[in-house]
């Protein structure tokens, strides 16, 4: 539920005090609403959620103590900040609203300018917590990712010289044994007796087949090892830092190491089966972008991807999860990128909020809320591009990116 910024919710017995209290805050431009017991107080923050709380103490039936104890036990309730209204000035009373999470309280018979000042006050320190989680946010997201950068950038440049030194020894290898082989064949034509050791030995160990198989080997050694050069170089494209200006980079190269990346969460495991990545690749020119920051995004939308499969694949046992990413370029001058998955699809009220900085469905720890915020800004802002997201419920998901090539 997303709170009213400017709503304020009035709990009190007396209907003077309500009436009071609402003009006040109405004349200084607060939305206000309502309630004459602690029972329709706690009714009415079912469904709305105000910015503060004026809470009278003493009611018939359910207190002011009572009431901001269920609302402080309350997760959709809990950060709302609470000014206790009292006629009380026992002090055992105020520690103890303050023991409950009371924020200020306020004395009856109250000062219109007071109240006011309290309440003003009390906004205030709550918009300035607010900014002020939504920066140290957005800070941890920034430093993963960095942390992410980094790691993956040590590692390949780690791996870069053995991978460099087996790659040259291979070389080597290869001609030494073709050397060898040259000898031996060179033995064979000249030797004209072959002693039974030999001839033994050479049946032992299949010496044609050997012959044969050996330079084989040697060439799929050879593109094993190309392979691990080609991987860690895209891992080096991957966590290179963005420079200031935009440059030519292929998508493609881009979603596949991306993929790569996620390949241990494709795999088979104990919750899902294998994630089958369904690629359509069409024909795309290198794209003027900032590549590390579009890999950012592809990763985002993949790992959402995923997330969202696990969830299914543990209440359909007979789920076979996919995705799919097809690219084109339409009108000569924009490329679009359409990544599909069949997961669970999402309500309206979801799709509505979706890019919103903070918004997640998913439990603490888990989700931040910040990763389509930040691919939309991305895209739009940073590529002038479009970042679209097309669902229907209980059937897939399609996020379709749209940016220019230059
Ligand atoms: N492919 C998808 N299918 C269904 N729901 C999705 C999909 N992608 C995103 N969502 C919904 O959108 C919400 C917001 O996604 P977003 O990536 O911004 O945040 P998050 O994944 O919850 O957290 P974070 O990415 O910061 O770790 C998700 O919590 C989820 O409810
Ligand atoms: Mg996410």
């Amino acid at each position: 539920m997303e709170t009213q910024e400017n709503l304020i919710l009035i709990v009190d017995d007396k209907i003077h005090n309500l009436e009071i209290l609402f003009d006040v805050m109405q004349m200084n431009g607060h939305q206000v609403l309502v309630a004459d017991s602690g029972e329709s107080a706690l009714d009415k923050l079912k469904i709305i959620s105000p910015a503060l709380i004026l809470l009278d103490v003493m009611m018939p039936s359910m207190d002011g103590f009572e009431v901001c104890r269920q609302l402080k036990s309350d997760d959709k309730t809990k950060d709302i900040p609470v000014i206790f209204m009292t006629a009380l000035t026992n002090t055992a009373d105020k520690i103890k609203a303050f023991k409950l999470g009371a924020v200020d309280y306020i004395t009856k018979p109250f000062q219109q300018e007071e109240v006011l000042a309290r309440v003003n006050v009390q906004l205030k320190l709550r918009n300035l917590n607010q900014q002020l989680q939504k920066s140290q946010f957005q800070l941890m997201q920034a430093e993963k990712i960095s942390a992410l950068g980094q790691l993956v950038a040590g590692i390949a440049h780690e791996v870069k010289n053995p991978v460099s030194f087996i790659a040259g020894n291979l070389e080597h290898t290869e001609n030494y044994t073709q050397e060898l082989v040259d000898l031996l064949k060179l033995y064979q034509k000249h030797l004209q007796n072959t002693p039974e050791e030999i001839t033994h030995t050479i049946d032992t160990i299949d010496l044609d087949f050997l012959l044969e198989d050996l330079p084989k080997m040697i060439a799929s050694m050879n593109v094993g090892i190309e392979r691990i050069s080609d991987i860690m170089q895209s891992l080096r494209n991957f966590s290179r830092k963005d420079a200031t200006t935009k440059k030519y980079a292929d998508i493609h190269q881009g979603i596949d190491t991306t993929l790569m990346i996620l390949s241990h969460r494709l795999k088979a495991n104990e919750i899902h089966p294998r994630i089958e990545v369904i690629k359509k690749y069409g024909d795309l020119p290198e794209i003027e972008c900032f590549p590390g920051q579009l890999n950012q995004v592809f990763m985002n939308l993949l790992a959402n991807a995923i997330d969202v499969f696990e969830d299914k694949a543990k209440q359909n046992e007979y789920f076979i999860p996919q995705i799919s990413i097809s690219t084109e370029l339409v009108n000569d001058n924009n490329a679009k990128i359409i990544i599909y998955d069949n997961g669970y699809g999402m309500s309206e009220e979801v799709q509505n909020s979706l890019f919103n900085t903070f918004f997640t469905t998913k439990p603490e720890g888990k989700g931040t809320g910040l990763g389509l915020s930040i691919s939309y800004k991305i895209i739009t802002e940073t590529h002038g591009g479009t970042l679209e997201c097309f669902s229907s419920e209980g059937k897939g998901t399609e996020f379709v990116i749209q940016i220019p090539i230059k």
